[in-house]
């Protein structure tokens, strides 16, 4: 019997998550704070209700609540330890918006957008990460955004904590693969109350339920998954993966190196036309290095 955390489960794609792994057999910790879409205020009814529905459908002790912040990892982690024993499922899903450009954004707008998001998916998945080590067993669901990945006017906050999100498990990814830990990251898009005034189609509207996100978390949560460390979009039943591309870029000889040169080498710097690569890994910046020294040299 697995046992998952699904963090803002209470509501919209949380809710779908917390239902998709219950069908799958897990039991599920039911974790929402109950608050309104910009985090205020505080309520047991939205956790109260996904534990009531699954206990409905799959028996009474399928599903337990809790209602601690995403801010207390260990609180929630607790609850999945004392209902169940055991953790092996973590969906870092609570989230909420401040959204305001730059030029007025507060530094409150900021932290409390980055406690939640950021810190919040860095606290559950610490609480959690000994006890998969322990049991060589794991698999983490982060959710980041397309905002993240390619920035959003009016949301520097949330754009940051979710591309944070993602470096963040590019890194618990490697580090937890030895222990069959795999984290991966979903960027959604669903109609929610998050997402309640983007404007679009009735028809795309129709297909973008959190109902066509949630089978994504299903297989990337499944002890089958077979990938570690990938970045997906998923929504409307539409399911991509998401890598970084660099181009084969140019060096300049000792000293040839000025503003006038790179002007002048732009179109060579962004030509991702020939020889462009697909770096996943810190080694892959340093070895372009050496590799553009060495052609130099022989040249
Ligand atoms: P939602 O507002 O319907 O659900 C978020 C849930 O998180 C709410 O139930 C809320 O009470 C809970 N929550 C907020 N702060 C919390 C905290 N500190 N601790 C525990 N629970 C907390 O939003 P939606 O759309 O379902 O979003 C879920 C996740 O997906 C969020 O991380 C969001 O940023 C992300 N996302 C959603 C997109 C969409 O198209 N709906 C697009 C991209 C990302």
């Amino acid at each position: 019997m697995l046992v998952a955390i699904v963090t803002g489960a209470g509501n919209g794609l949380g809710k779908a998550y917390a239902l998709q792994l219950s069908k799958l057999g897990a039991k599920v910790v039911v974790n929402d704070t109950g608050g309104n879409r910009h985090g205020v205020g505080q309520e047991t009814g939205a956790a109260d209700a996904v534990v009531k529905e699954i206990c409905s459908l799959r028996g009474k002790d399928f599903a337990v609540p809790s209602y601690s912040s995403v801010e207390h990892g260990d609180s929630i982690v607790k609850t999945a330890m004392d209902a169940y024993g055991r953790v092996d499922i973590v969906v870092n899903n609570a989230g909420i918006l401040r959204d305001v450009t730059l030029k007025n954004m507060t530094e409150e707008d900021w932290n409390l957008v980055m406690k939640v998001h950021l810190n919040g998916t860095m606290s559950v998945t610490k609480a959690a990460w000994p006890i998969m080590r322990e049991q060589n067993y794991g698999r983490i669901i982060n959710v980041s955004s397309a905002s993240g990945l390619y920035g959003n006017v009016g949301q520097a906050n949330y754009a940051a904590a979710k591309m944070g999100i993602a470096g963040f498990s590019l890194t618990a990814a490697k580090e937890g693969g030895r222990n069959n830990i795999k984290v991966n990251v979903i960027a959604p898009l669903a109609m929610s109350r998050m997402t309640e005034t983007i404007p679009s189609t009735a028809d795309v509207i129709a297909r973008l339920q959190p109902e066509y996100v949630a089978p994504l978390v299903g297989y990337l949560a499944h002890e089958d998954c077979a990938v570690n460390g990938h970045i997906y979009e998923v929504g409307a039943g539409w399911v991509s993966r998401v890598r970084w591309q660099r181009s084969n870029g140019i060096v300049f000889p000792k000293d040839g190196m000025t503003i006038d040169t790179i002007a002048a080498k732009l179109d060579v710097i962004e030509n991702f036309d020939t020889d462009a690569t697909y770096p996943t890994s810190l080694f892959d910046s340093l070895s372009a290095c050496e590799a553009a020294l060495a052609d130099e040299k022989s040249n």
